[in-house]
């Protein structure tokens, strides 16, 4: 039987709020537009990601946008959204986002830039971390052999048996993350994701097998390659990435 990349629409993440962080400004991208504007497959990269996520109706979804952001309205999806305004640092923006969720117990951070994310790998995320205390994440094993380099000078090979991808979603208990951020903030640790925030706090996040279609789209060349990504997941399914979008969107 072939996997959709949605997921089962049976089930419903109800105890779930997706955090959405899309207040970056994708300068990497080098874009006119943040990077989560741009055209993916016909619509804003944004109502991708989105529409993923909302496909497996979670409790809430909180997207975090930038304060002079004048385009989030457009977005389909967003009528389904609560939406709050981030921060300077990806750190300062997840907080924010926190601050918006209502009930849920369990928080799901997935960035913006993850558009072609599967829909049964989030399923499988919160099956084998919803039982635990320490919260997960989706990863890749890092295939590439890693050096550690200093002024353009090898400095080492770490194992790279013991070397995985961070992806998103991460999911955490909602308290032991707003605690996490908080003190990773006052004390000035570097935050590239959630997940080193929780390990700051001694708390060790299971690391759960994702896809590596999971890309986030950073540089100019990750569009032509998610557009790819995504085109292949619909065949896969059967659908047409454009009538994939208008279903799952519209309730
Ligand atoms: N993000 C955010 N608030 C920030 C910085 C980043 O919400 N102050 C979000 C981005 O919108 C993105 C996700 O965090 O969805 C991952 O960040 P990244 O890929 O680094 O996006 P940008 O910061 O936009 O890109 P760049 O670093 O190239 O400027
Ligand atoms: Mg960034």
């Amino acid at each position: 039987m072939t996997e959709s990349p949605v997921g089962s629409e049976q089930r419903s993440l109800d105890d779930v709020c997706f955090i959405v962080p899309a207040a970056g400004r994708g300068e990497r991208m080098g874009a006119a537009v943040s990077k989560q504007y741009l055209p993916l497959c016909g619509q804003p990269l944004l109502a991708q990601t989105l529409s993923r996520l909302l496909a497996l109706r979670p409790r809430q979804l909180v997207l975090v946008v930038a304060h002079d952001d004048r385009r989030w309205r457009e977005i389909q999806g967003v009528e389904r959204c609560t939406v709050v305004v981030g921060g300077d640092t990806r750190a300062a923006s997840v907080l924010a986002g926190l601050g918006g969720v209502t009930e849920a117990g369990w928080v799901m951070v997935h960035d913006a830039a993850r558009p072609c994310v599967r829909g049964a790998d989030i399923l499988r995320l919160y099956d084998a971390v919803s039982h635990t205390t320490t919260g997960g994440l989706l990863g890749v094993p890092v295939t590439d052999t890693v050096k550690t380099v200093d002024n353009n000078a090898v400095i080492a090979s770490p194992d790279r048996s013991h070397l995985w991808l961070a992806q998103t979603p991460q999911m955490f208990p909602r308290d032991l993350l707003v605690f996490a951020l908080q003190q990773g903030q006052a004390q000035g640790v570097r935050l590239t994701d959630e997940a080193s925030a929780i390990e700051a706090v001694d708390v060790q996040p299971q690391m759960v097998a994702g896809s590596r279609d999971n890309i986030k789209v950073t540089h100019a060349d990750d569009l032509a390659l998610a557009e790819y990504y995504l085109r292949q997941q619909a065949v896969a399914s059967g659908n047409s990435v454009e009538s994939h979008l208008s279903e799952k969107t519209s309730k």
